[in-house]
């Protein structure tokens, strides 16, 4: 089997995870800051270290600024649902996820206006676009970081000057790009930074959180989900302490011992040993595929404005087709058809069909990449 489906959850995981997860639920399996005895200390300590690294890792002064959550969707729909009021103008890109856009087209409906700059053809996206984009009334610039679908990364720093600049927050969708890419909130002026866990940070699935900047208020994002948080029990209503406010009901703290270690691991591999390794294996992928007869691959030509995601398609084949052979003949899993990102599909053209895509993942080899470019070069022969 070649697991290339990391961009919709990376596969295997490292050991130090599961052993994190095992040790969490032998040692401190109570429930994180609801008790006072041992097991709910132990687990309250676990979750707060993870929550420590993370602000440390992307560069956020405040643990507590840390919100922990189930997923990427739920950490920005803490901030599209509660940041943007009725009336308001929001900027995002051509290329969102249905993270971003359902949440997005449901606001429309309560008045919010939206302004959708389009990327070009590749994916890429002119910084310039946005920072035109924005009005005297614009509450929000919206961006994802890396496209889930053709791995296009997007020039964050450059639309994080522009919107900081005319006094707007920047809210990050880093799903595709946390633990591969580096992320500087403070240096790429990101006000709001919503990251999944079970990515490249290499946690188990069911972690994500949303990073709150300094310069957010947090009395301007009511809660999206209200309940006991172990504080203030004495109070009917929310309490505003951070992080609680948003933390409502029992954490995942088993998945957050495990995504603590993994973000052990990829501290301690380093980002530059691990992008690295995926711009080799993305180059070799992206040359091998190119080099195939009736294959078109999408993205930007220049490897340094994409990730390790690689969407493609095989003339005369249904993208169904293609995957179901690469899975059924060789033992490849990828993942073909819209990827819950419409929008970038008809801004590469692709739409309603999809595309094919490979992405690889810290685990992966070259051999296992030629291997995938020879079952393609077969199956598109055949
Ligand atoms: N959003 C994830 C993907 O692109 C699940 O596959």
């Amino acid at each position: 089997m070649i697991y290339l489906d990391h961009a919709a959850t990376s596969w295997p995981k490292p050991p130090g995870v599961i052993d994190a997860m095992r040790d969490f639920l032998e040692h401190a399996g109570g429930n994180p800051g609801r008790s006072g005895h041992l097991l709910s200390i132990a687990a309250g300590r676990i979750v707060y270290e993870t929550r420590e690294s993370l602000a440390e890792f992307f560069g956020l002064s405040d643990p507590l600024r840390v919100i922990l959550t189930p997923n990427v969707t739920y950490a920005l729909n803490i901030v599209l649902n509660g940041y943007i009021r009725p009336g308001d103008h929001v900027v995002t890109t051509s290329i969102e996820h249905n993270a971003v856009m359902r949440p997005l087209r449901a606001r429309e409906a309560e008045g919010v206006r939206l302004t959708i700059v389009a990327c070009a053809p590749d994916g890429t996206l002119d910084p310039e676009d946005v920072a035109r984009a924005i009005q005297p009334d614009t509450r929000l610039v919206v961006v994802n970081h890396g496209s889930n679908v053709m791995g296009s990364i997007l020039p964050v720093a450059e639309i994080g000057a522009f919107a900081h600049q005319a006094g707007v927050p920047l809210l990050v969708d880093a799903a595709q790009t946390a633990g591969v890419l580096p992320i500087d909130m403070q240096a790429m002026h990101i006000d709001l930074l919503g990251f999944t866990g079970h990515k490249g940070l290499q946690g188990p699935p069911g972690t994500g959180g949303l990073l709150i900047g300094e310069r957010i208020d947090t009395a301007e994002i009511p809660p999206l989900v209200r309940g006991g948080t172990g504080s203030s029990s004495e109070l009917e209503y929310q309490p505003d302490m951070l992080p609680d406010c948003y933390e409502s009901g029992t954490p995942n703290g088993v998945g957050f011992a495990g995504l603590g270690a993994g973000l052990a691991f990829v501290r301690e591999r380093g980002l530059d040993a691990i992008r690295a390794h995926e711009v080799a294996l993305t180059e070799r992928l992206i040359t091998g595929l190119d080099a195939i007869p009736g294959v078109t691959v999408y993205g930007p030509q220049d490897i340094r404005q994409r990730t390790a995601t690689v969407s493609f398609t095989v003339a005369d084949r249904h993208v169904s087709q293609v995957g179901w052979a690469l899975d059924e003949d060789y033992g490849i899993l990828c993942r073909v058809g819209l990827h819950c990102a419409p929008a970038a599909h008809r801004t590469i053209g692709t739409f309603p069909e999809g595309t094919v895509r490979m992405a690889a993942g810290v685990f992966t080899t070259l051999d296992e990449i030629d291997r995938a470019i020879a079952a393609v070069a077969e199956s598109a022969r055949s």
